[in-house]
């Protein structure tokens, strides 16, 4: 990244997107944060601020209402804030049955996790596309790979994102742009940033930390790219379910889901 560069993050105020900040901020990159909530955001930065020497901005800012994706990369440009790499982090997914869950909330969550992811991305790049060295990080999920009864529309959401994140990674190829499509499994939640909130122990050895994931999301896009799902059991079962006829899957990931 140049000097004068910026790495965007959405959803940089806790989990993975506080670890992409961190871990780029130790890496001298300047910083944009977005997030919701203003006093985590701007503590953060804060402390950022405080440890590295680098640049932090923080932005609040909702991105799940429409347009909210463009009207912050104008901000940006307007603002002589050139960014360098884009980490399309922010997202939640909703479980439970699909006709029990609220409309609005499900709308809300395809807004966030695709429609701001596209909306970031095509009004940013024409900017990233005059400079150097440029990259973008979605932040998919194995949850992509597979429809997921009792999570079906978040499921869909993460297999639109890694739909468009690798196809997108061909389109920009030849322009000199690396795209990575992030798709992480389960991850540790820190509880007030620090402590590994305690995971069922069957469950135990398929949770990853975020720190894990965003070196291995690093690592890849030093490599011009791709698709990357991080940790050995994750890979395994997403090159399983291959083997397992379409229409079949779903209902053995019904039985898990609802369990
Ligand atoms: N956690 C997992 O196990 C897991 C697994 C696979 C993939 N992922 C994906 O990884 C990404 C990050 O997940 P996470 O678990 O780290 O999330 P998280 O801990 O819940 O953090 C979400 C971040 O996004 C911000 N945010 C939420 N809604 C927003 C909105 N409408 N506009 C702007 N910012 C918003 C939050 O701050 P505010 O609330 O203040 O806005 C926070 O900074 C998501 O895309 C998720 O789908 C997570």
């Amino acid at each position: 990244m140049k000097n004068d560069g910026f790495a965007l993050i959405t959803g940089a105020s806790r989990g993975l997107g506080m670890a992409f900040a961190r871990t780029l901020a130790q890496r001298h990159c300047n910083l944009v944060l977005v997030a919701r909530s203003p006093e985590p955001l701007h503590a953060f930065a804060n402390e950022l601020r405080r440890a590295h020497p680098v640049s932090v901005l923080a932005i609040q800012r909702d991105l799940s209402t429409g347009g909210a994706g463009q009207v912050l990369a104008e901000q940006l440009s307007s603002g002589g804030i050139p960014i360098d790499l884009l980490v399309n982090n922010a997202g939640f997914g909703l479980r439970g049955e699909f006709r029990a869950n609220s409309l609005p909330r499900q709308l809300e969550m395809l807004r966030l996790n695709n429609q701001a992811v596209v909306e970031l991305t095509y009004s940013l790049l024409p900017g990233m596309l005059e400079r150097g060295q440029k990259g973008i990080i979605n932040v998919s999920s194995t949850a992509g790979f597979q429809p997921i009864p009792f999570a079906s529309a978040y499921s869909a959401t993460k297999a639109f994102l890694t739909t468009f994140s690798l196809a997108l990674e061909q389109e920009l190829r030849a322009a000199g742009v690396s795209v990575v499509t992030l798709c992480p499994g389960r991850l540790h939640k820190k509880q007030n940033g620090n402590a590994v909130q305690p995971v069922k122990e069957k469950w135990a050895s398929i949770y990853q930390s975020p720190e894990q994931v965003v070196d291995e999301a690093l690592r890849v896009l030093a490599n011009g790219g791709g698709l990357s799902v991080p940790g050995a059991l994750n890979k395994f079962s997403v090159f399983a379910q291959r083997l397992i006829p379409r229409k079949i899957v779903p209902r053995l990931v019904a039985k898990l889901s609802r369990a």
